[in-house]
């Protein structure tokens, strides 16, 4: 069964998006195959990715039970990334799971029951900016979390927050569930970031990455050019997400 790896952090334009489809990238350069499941209406994953929203099935018709995963699986443009799209649809899940039984697990039900699954090595699920019931589903769907954050000010009260849903859902769904790592995203030199650089090991020592992702424009472009950082020659941040992949891995135990 593949590793299931939920990339979330409440807070917004934190790097979950960059940073799943760079990891992916990653893996996939170590030989592994990985699914990217995009759980956020916004779509940002899925437009990472080259998806031109032109129709064919979602995740919704899966958190909808009208499809199963393995039938909404398209592969990235410019990378060796499978993925499950998201649009705009997705807004109103908290709507239509309200009236679902177990609503919490729709989609860990609708991941381990899919024997085509089995072939991918890892499924990385990018969330949505929220506490809500899709960020729920991809915590009861998950082996394990990787928690990006700026590292700016403000930036360890989301944290705070984050680990009381983490807790809850440990507690009430999955009991395996474990935090992968913390990951400090755009970097750079101002005494904020060594502050926040401190007190994060302060408090969840062993939990922050080694690996730190840099402030750069680069970055901030690959979205716009459909590309992972990873694929394209001499990239700083690109060489920073595979330091990270190689920490992932010998975290997670290949
Ligand atoms: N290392 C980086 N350096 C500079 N810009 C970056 C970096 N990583 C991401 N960005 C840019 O910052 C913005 C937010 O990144 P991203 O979309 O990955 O965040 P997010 O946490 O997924 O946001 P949301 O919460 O809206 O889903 C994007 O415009 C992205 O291109
Ligand atoms: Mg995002």
């Amino acid at each position: 069964m593949a590793k299931i790896i939920a990339i979330a952090n409440q807070k917004g334009g934190v790097g979950k998006t960059v940073t799943v489809v760079n990891i992916a990238a990653g893996l996939a350069e170590q030989g592994k195959k990985v699914l990217c499941i995009d759980l956020d209406p916004q779509g940002n994953l899925s437009d990472y990715l080259g998806y031109d929203f032109s129709g064919g099935f979602t995740i919704v018709d899966v958190l909808k039970g009208k499809a199963a995963v393995s039938d909404c699986i398209n592969t990235a443009k410019n990378d060796p990334i499978d993925y499950i799209p998201a649009d705009i649809t997705l807004a109103t899940a908290d709507l239509f799971l309200a009236q679902t039984m177990c609503r919490e697990q729709i989609l860990r039900k609708a991941i381990t029951s899919d024997s085509k699954l089995c072939e991918y090595d890892y499924v990385l699920i990018d969330c949505l900016p929220s506490l809500g019931i899709l960020v729920t589903n991809a915590l009861a769907a998950a082996d394990s979390v990787i928690i990006p954050v700026q590292v700016q000010k403000f930036a360890l009260n989301g944290i705070v927050q984050f680990e009381d849903i983490f807790n809850l859902v440990k507690e009430n769904i999955n009991s395996g569930l474990k935090i992968c790592g913390i990951l400090e995203t755009m970097t750079d030199n101002t005494q904020m970031a060594q502050a926040v650089d401190n007190a994060l090991k302060e408090r969840y020592a062993g939990l922050v990455f080694e690996t730190t992702i840099s402030k750069r424009i680069e970055a901030a472009n690959s979205t716009a050019e459909q590309r992972s950082l990873i694929s394209k020659k001499n990239s700083v941040v690109g060489g920073q997400y595979r330091r990270l992949v190689a920490e992932i891995i010998e975290r997670e135990g290949d």
